[in-house]
C-alpha cells in the first residue's frame, strides 16, 4: 500500500526533509518499506492525500492521566502548594474505577485526536485504576509505557500508601498488566519527597532486576529543590538521590530539571539519562525556564512532555510552540540561543521516538507512526514551501485538522 502527500520529517535537530509529492510504501503490517520522492510504478492501492501534509506523529513523554479533568484550573499556587490543594485531592478521586473508565476513556481519544501516539504517563498510585488506563490507551491505539505512581509518605490522609502496600501493588499491577500490547509498565517513584529511602532502594533493585524503565520528576521548583536537600543531607545534588538507589540509568525519564546547573547535566549525559522539558507547565506553576539549549549542545537526550496537568495543552503542536516561546524567554533572561520550529517538531518527534528505540524520521523497517494534516484551513498561499507550513501547522493547527492518524503501523483515526 502506498500513502501520498507532502511528506515532512526531520532526523536531526533542525533540519526537515521535505518531499512535495511523496510516497510512503507499506506492508500490511503497517511497516515502512520505503519513502520515495515520487509515486512508484506498478499496481499497488494508492491512498493519495494530495497536497495535505503528512508528519511524523507526535511523542508525549511526561503527563499525568489523572489530572486531565484538572486542565487549565487552579494554577495560581507554586508547586508544592498546587499538589496539596488541587492535584492530590484530585488524584485521589481514582480509587473509584467508574470516575477512571470515564476520565481515561475521554483522555485516550483525546491523545488520539491529536496525533499523539507514543506517552510515558503517570497514573496515580490505584493499580486498578491504573490498569483501567493502560486499556483505554491499548484501545484507543496509543503506545509507550505508563506507571502505577509510588508514593508512601507525604501525600496526606487520602493519596498514600504504607510502603508494604506500594511494593505489594507494584507487583501486583506488574503481574496484571502482561496482557497488554502496545502499553508496558514504567516504574514510577512520583519524586524524592514522596518515596521513603526503602521504597526507592526496592524500587531500584526491581529495575535493575527486571530491567524495566523508570520516570520521575528532577529539579523542578526552588522550594522542592530544598527540600530534597533536608532529606537527603548526604546528597550533594537531588539527581543524587535518585542515583543512590539505582533509578539513574539509560532507561531513566526526568520531567523538568528547570534548575539543573552544569553538574547535574553531566551526570545525564555520562548515565543517559534523558530530560523531558515541559514549558508550558514550569511557566503555568512559575517553575522557570529549563535550560534546553545547554542540555542539547552539552549532548543530554532531551524529549518534550506536555505534564498534564502543570501544563494546559494536551495536543503536541501547542507544546512545540510552547517550547519554542519558552525559549525566547530564556534567551531574552540568559542569552542562549532560542529554539526553531524545526527543533521544536524534532523534540516532539523524533526525540521521543529515539527513547522508544524507533529509528528517526520515518524509518525503513519501522511500524508507522504519521499523522496527515489538512492544512487549507490556515495555509492561504499555494506559494509556501512545505518548511512554511510545516512552521504555521504548528502554530495554527487544531485536532480537526488531523485527517488521519497511524500508530504503530495501524490506522487509529
Ligand atoms: N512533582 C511531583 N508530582 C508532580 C506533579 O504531579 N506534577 C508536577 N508538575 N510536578 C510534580
Ligand atoms: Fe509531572
Amino acid at each position: 500500500m502506498i500513502l501520498r502527500g507532502t511528506i515532512v520529517t526531520t532526523t536531526e535537530l533542525g533540519k526537515l526533509t521535505c518531499l512535495p509529492g511523496g510516497c510512503l510504501r507499506l506492508d500490511e503490517q503497517g511497516t515502512v518499506l520505503e519513502c520515495l520522492p515520487e509515486l512508484p510504478g506498478g499496481q499497488e492501492p494508492v491512498t493519495d492525500y494530495g497536497d495535505r501534509l503528512i508528519l511524523q506523529s507526535f511523542s508525549d513523554l511526561h503527563l499525568h492521566g489523572p489530572q486531565f479533568p484538572q486542565v487549565g484550573m487552579g494554577m495560581d499556587l507554586p508547586l508544592l502548594d498546587w499538589l496539596n490543594t488541587y492535584t492530590f485531592p484530585l488524584e485521589a478521586r481514582f480509587a473509584d474505577l467508574n470516575y477512571a473508565r470515564s476520565v481515561y476513556e475521554r483522555l485516550a481519544k483525546a491523545l488520539i485526536d491529536g496525533g499523539t501516539t507514543r506517552v510515558a504517563m503517570f497514573s496515580s498510585l490505584h493499580t486498578d485504576a491504573t490498569l483501567v488506563l493502560m486499556e483505554e490507551l491499548e484501545r484507543a491505539g496509543v503506545t509507550g509505557y505508563v506507571g502505577k505512581v509510588n508514593m508512601d509518605r507525604n501525600g496526606g490522609v487520602n493519596l498514600q500508601e504504607t510502603t508494604e502496600e506500594s511494593k505489594r501493588e507494584t507487583l501486583r499491577w506488574l503481574e496484571s498488566c502482561q496482557q497488554f500490547r502496545h502499553i508496558q509498565p514504567i516504574l514510577t517513584p512520583r519524586f524524592t519527597p514522596s518515596c521513603t529511602d526503602e521504597l526507592m532502594a526496592w524500587l531500584g533493585n526491581l529495575a535493575q532486576e527486571r530491567g524495566l524503565p523508570v520516570q520521575s520528576h528532577l529539579s523542578e521548583n526552588d522550594a522542592e529543590i530544598a527540600w530534597v536537600r533536608e532529606l537527603h543531607p548526604d546528597c550533594a545534588q537531588y539527581w543524587e538521590t535518585y542515583h543512590k538507589y539505582g533509578l539513574w540509568v539509560p532507561r531513566t525519564l526526568m520531567a523538568h530539571c528547570v534548575h539543573s546547573d552544569r553538574r547535574e547535566r553531566t551526570a545525564m549525559r555520562d548515565h543517559g539519562v534523558t530530560v523531558v522539558h515541559c514549558a508550558d507547565s514550569n511557566l503555568n506553576l512559575c517553575s522557570g525556564t529549563a535550560p534546553v539549549r545547554q542540555l542539547l549542545q552539552e549532548g543530554v537526550n532531551v524529549v518534550l512532555g506536555s505534564d498534564i496537568a502543570g501544563g494546559a495543552q494536551l495536543f503536541m503542536p501547542q507544546v512545540m510552540t510552547a517550547s519554542i516561546r519558552a525559549s525566547k524567554i530564556r534567551a531574552m533572561t540568559h542569552g542562549d540561543a532560542p529554539l526553531s520550529a524545526a527543533e521544536g517538531y524534532y523534540l516532539g518527534t523524533t526525540a521521543g521516538q529515539q527513547f522508544f528505540g524507533a529509528a528517526p524520521g520515518f524509518g525503513v523497517g519501522e511500524k508507522l507512526h504519521a499523522v496527515v494534516v489538512d492544512d487549507s484551513r490556515f495555509a492561504m498561499d499555494p506559494k509556501r514551501t512545505p518548511e512554511e507550513r510545516l512552521e504555521r501547522a504548528l502554530y495554527q493547527m487544531e485536532p480537526a485538522d488531523i485527517v488521519a492518524v497511524w500508530s504503530d503501523g495501524r490506522k487509529v483515526k
